[in-house]
């Protein structure tokens, strides 16, 4: 139940698509400081629904409230503004600017001088500019990938590229994280070091949507899952409730190879 602690509340949220309900139905809630995940097949409409809430498509029907504040209809730049942040399923950095430009570029709607219009400038733009190269320092020092910031994004690791689209995504402190399967494509080592680096953005504050099919990551990290299965939630409960419902072991957990891992 939504209650005082409610960051995001999704309630009777449907999505159609052409002839195809993707989201049918769907409410839930995340309360401030929790990580909850996601689950479901492949395209059970996990996508979908962080589309929705970061105003990549309205809703067809149904409310979404950030803080208990409807925010279904705006842009995502509407949203970002809001401290909504998230990250895509298949990594989108900009491949051929440096590590830390693609970082500052999760700070532009905070700067005034608009920054990356060049390195020249007056003092108070220069002021300006030189306390956001601090803040995208800090932030991938954080991530763990400070010593990549002038190395081109192309050049670096699949782990590292996704350690840099979150540090683009959490640089300007957003209250919410989307997350959209951090861990595909990383081996057992990264997907525990992402583990990680999940806690530890929820310690600094962050509350954390993720969506994840590896499951090890999941169950160590998720207070609370959510799962989806034809647009439809199947089921919600603890990481020890969920792996033993039996509708969600015969929909998913029983078929997946990171399930079996
Ligand atoms: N923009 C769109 N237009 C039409 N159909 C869409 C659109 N986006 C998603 N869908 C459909 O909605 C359903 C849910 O897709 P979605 O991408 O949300 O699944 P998912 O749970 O993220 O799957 P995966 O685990 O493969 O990433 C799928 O049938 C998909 O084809
Ligand atoms: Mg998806």
């Amino acid at each position: 139940m939504a209650n005082n602690d409610t960051l995001l509340n999704l309630s009777e949220v449907n999505k159609q698509f052409d002839g195809l309900l993707a989201i049918a139905d769907v409410s839930f809630h995340l309360d401030s400081g929790e990580i909850v995940s996601l689950i479901g097949p492949n395209g059970a409409g996990k996508t979908t629904i962080l589309n929705l809430i970061s105003g990549v498509y309205p809703p067809t029907s149904g409310e979404i409230l950030l803080n208990g504040e409807g925010i279904s209809g705006l842009k995502p730049y509407q949203i970002a503004k809001k401290r909504v942040a998230r990250t895509f399923q298949s990594v989108q950095i900009f491949q051929d600017m440096t590590v830390m430009e693609n970082v500052l570029l999760g700070l532009h709607y905070r700067l005034r001088s608009g920054f990356v219009k060049g390195m020249i400038h007056w003092p108070a733009e220069r002021k300006e500019e030189k306390g956001a190269i601090d803040q995208a320092g800090g932030t991938l020092e954080k991530l763990g990938i400070d010593h990549l910031a002038y190395r081109k994004a192309d050049s670096i690791s699949l782990k590292e590229q996704r350690c840099l689209e979150i540090a683009r995504s959490v640089v300007s402190s957003p209250c919410l994280l989307l997350l959209d399967e951090p861990a595909a494509g990383l081996n057992i080592r990264e997907t525990e070091e992402m583990a990680d680096i999940i806690q530890g953005l929820r310690q600094q504050g962050l509350t954390i949507l993720l969506v994840e099919h590896d499951m090890n990551l999941v169950m160590s990290v998720a207070h609370r899952l959510i799962v989806l299965h034809h647009g439809l939630k199947i089921a919600e409960g603890s990481p020890e409730e969920i792996q033993r419902n039996p509708e969600v072991i015969k929909a998913y957990l029983g078929g997946t190879q990171s399930a079996k891992r």
